[in-house]
């Protein structure tokens, strides 16, 4: 996998993506979000990859939102469009990925910069970090699901203050709220990152993978128990349960093999 805006290795079946454009603080401009698009088919088509850390280059910012420069002469057909296709191909789509996403904020995380931190299942922040969406400031407002992640994670009232004011907070009120999961120094943010997926990479990866469908489907399903109830049923169905419930009995590690 080679790219012009990112940097991708696999690692002990870790995905690692850096958005590669520093000078830029890191912004999405199209060939970006192309990119990131085909990076998300390849880590849900990879059995190698079981989880993915996501952060941005240098130590000022994840991502300082959507290129500015690029829209600025933008009509509203163009704004929608620009909006759609980033949704579905890149926020959508971590969101419905079955294979965690975890965002490790190391700076700035702005505009479409905290969309594609909230979009993502899990969210780390170093302790320097900034969150905020800014785009009321500029005639917008936030376009990548930005009005509706927030509200999810944070609740109505603090989303709306948030988005009408365009005021940015720290990692430590971002923590309070519950928009991010975890604060850590800016050095431990990956190996936290790595922590948390060492759990996930022992556990049964079809239900991982089931638990996390049934969990997203609260929100972008009509019926999330309905979901739940099928997803639970499925289970029972494979060899990952029998193993599961077999290691327990027999007091000893299970060895899942995703079937
Ligand atoms: N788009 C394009 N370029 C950006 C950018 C962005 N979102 N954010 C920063 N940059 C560029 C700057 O233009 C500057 O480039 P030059 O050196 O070529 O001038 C470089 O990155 C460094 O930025 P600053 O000089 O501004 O750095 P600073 O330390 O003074 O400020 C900052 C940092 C507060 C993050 C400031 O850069 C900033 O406010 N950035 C814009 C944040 C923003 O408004 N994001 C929302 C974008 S709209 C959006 O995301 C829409 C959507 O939902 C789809």
């Amino acid at each position: 996998m080679a790219y012009q805006n990112l940097i991708t290795t696999v690692k002990d079946n870790i995905l690692y993506v850096t958005i590669n454009r520093e000078k830029a603080l890191n912004a999405l401009n199209k060939d970006t979000l192309t990119e990131l698009a085909e990076v998300i088919v390849y880590a849900n088509e990879t059995d190698e990859v079981l989880g993915v850390i996501l952060t941005g280059a240098g130590e000022k910012a994840f991502v300082a939102g959507a290129d500015i420069k690029e829209f600025s002469d933008y009509t509203g057909k163009q704004g929608e469009e620009l909006a759609r296709n980033g949704q579905e191909k890149v926020f959508n789509a971590i969101e419905n990925s079955t294979k965690p996403f975890v965002a490790a904020i190391n700076g700035f995380a702005l505009g479409g910069g905290l969309e594609l931190a909230m979009a993502c299942h899990i969210r780390i922040a170093a302790d320097q970090a900034k969150m905020g969406l800014p785009e009321v400031t500029l005639g917008l407002i936030p376009g990548y699901g930005g009005t509706q992640r927030l509200t999810q994670l944070v609740g109505k009232g603090k989303a709306i203050e948030l988005i009408i004011t365009a005021n940015m907070i720290t990692a430590v009120e971002a923590e309070k709220i519950g928009l991010v999961n975890h604060i850590v120094p800016q050095a431990d943010l990956v190996a936290k990152a790595e922590e948390i997926l060492s759990f996930v990479k022992q556990r049964a990866p079809l239900a991982v993978a089931a638990a996390m469908k049934a969990v997203v489907a609260s929100v972008n399903e009509p019926d999330g128990y309905q979901v739940e109830i099928e997803a639970f049923g499925k289970c029972f169905e494979t060899a990952d349960f029998k193993e599961g419930v077999a290691a327990f009995v027999e007091k000893r590690k299970p060895v899942f093999v995703k079937k």
